[in-house]
């Protein structure tokens, strides 16, 4: 054998016995080089940095707070390790913290004391909704707060928006007060609307109600396409909205948030909120539903948001309190996977970790 036919050969191949072999062992083991080789640009941190195709920035981060009232001391979340229901005063320490950290905007879910059918409180000047508004934009004026527009906080029966006398959610009443609400947060202070009652019409209710009061500038974040999910069971405990404690009510909202099993209707509805004016479109939950995110994704040019629910953020945190996940790396891969399937914007429980583990990377 000729050393040119030698060197061809990989080094630990037994070596070939006559010319006959080693062309046999040629044509073999050069089908079994491959010629486009995947893991070229995967060797190095710096190859790898040079063609990361999505990546997380605190500016990308919603971090969503539980404001309780008439309580003394922050209190913990059980189903949601790392969560605290604030005060109304702790509230202030809170969103200096997260100012201190980068983050440019929360988004406030009010815990009343103060609940009725219609979820009044949340309409008045003075409730809890306007109160925590003001309080947040008075500690950190360069925070933006987003309000979440919804009733089921301020509801005695946990529902988003009055009942009607055939026991379901009254939509048109439901936009009528939604539009007030809006006014009322944005009187107080709120630098974006984002309505997640999934009732038809609000979009377009808050945008002229939003209009003709002078709010032209204030943006319409639209939970777009929201599911009936059971991942927001942790929420329901946080903010106090279960269903069921009311006989005569569904003890579910399946009449207006969607079906986990329509992905078609999802587009169609999220469209829908955008030809109404919404500004951002969001999916929620997050997690089961990339495949949601990632179609309206080509279908619309807003920008989109993600939201990763309690019962997502839950399911981490207990897997890495037991021991079967690394709460950092799994929270990471997570959110960064939330851009790769089209979010723009992503609500995370573990926006102010992810601040903090961005910042020191
Ligand atoms: C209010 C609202 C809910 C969530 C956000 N806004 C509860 C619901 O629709 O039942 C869920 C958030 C979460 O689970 O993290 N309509």
């Amino acid at each position: 054998m000729t050393d040119k036919l030698k060197s061809l050969l990989p080094e630990n191949l037994n070596e070939p016995k006559s010319h006959a072999e080693l062309m046999r062992h040629k044509s073999l083991t050069q089908k079994a080089f491959p010629h486009v080789r995947m893991r070229r640009l995967r060797r190095t941190d710096a190859l790898r940095d040079m063609v990361r195709e999505n990546s997380l920035s605190v500016n990308d981060l919603i971090y969503p707070l539980f404001v309780e009232e008439e309580l003394d001391t922050p209190a913990p979340i059980n189903s949601m390790p790392g969560v605290m229901r604030e005060t109304e005063k702790s509230l202030e320490a809170k969103m200096k913290e997260v100012a201190k950290s980068g983050l440019k905007s929360v988004m406030l879910f009010g815990v009343s004391h103060h609940k009725d059918h219609t979820g009044s409180d949340s309409m008045n000047p003075n409730g809890l909704m306007a109160r925590m508004i003001d309080r947040a934009k008075q500690a950190a004026p360069e925070v933006m707060v987003i309000a979440d527009a919804c009733f089921c906080e301020y509801t005695d029966h946990g529902h988003c928006g009055p009942i009607n006398t055939m026991g379901d959610v009254d939509n048109d009443r439901t936009i009528e007060n939604i539009a007030m609400q809006a006014v009322t947060a944005a009187e107080a202070g709120a630098d974006m609307i984002a309505p997640s009652g999934m009732m038809d019409g609000q979009i377009s209710a808050i945008r002229h109600a939003l209009d003709v009061t002078g709010f032209t500038h204030i943006p319409i974040m639209a939970y777009a396409a929201k599911f009936a999910s059971v991942f927001y069971g942790p929420f329901r405990d946080a903010a106090g909205c279960s269903l069921g404690q009311n006989d005569n009510v569904p003890t579910h909202r399946k009449s207006y948030q969607m079906d986990p099993a329509n992905g078609r209707e999802a587009i169609r509805d999220a469209l829908l909120d955008e030809e109404e004016g919404a500004d951002i479109l969001m999916v929620k939950p997050g997690m089961p539903y990339l495949d949601v995110l990632s179609q309206l994704r080509q279908k619309s040019d807003l920008p989109l948001a993600a939201y990763q629910v309690s019962g997502e953020y839950a399911m981490i945190r207990f897997a890495a309190e037991a021991g079967a996940l690394d709460y950092k790396e799994a929270m990471m891969e997570s959110l960064t996977c939330f851009k790769r399937a089209g979010a723009d914007l992503i609500l995370t429980y573990s926006a102010l970790d992810t601040a903090h583990w961005l910042e020191n990377s």
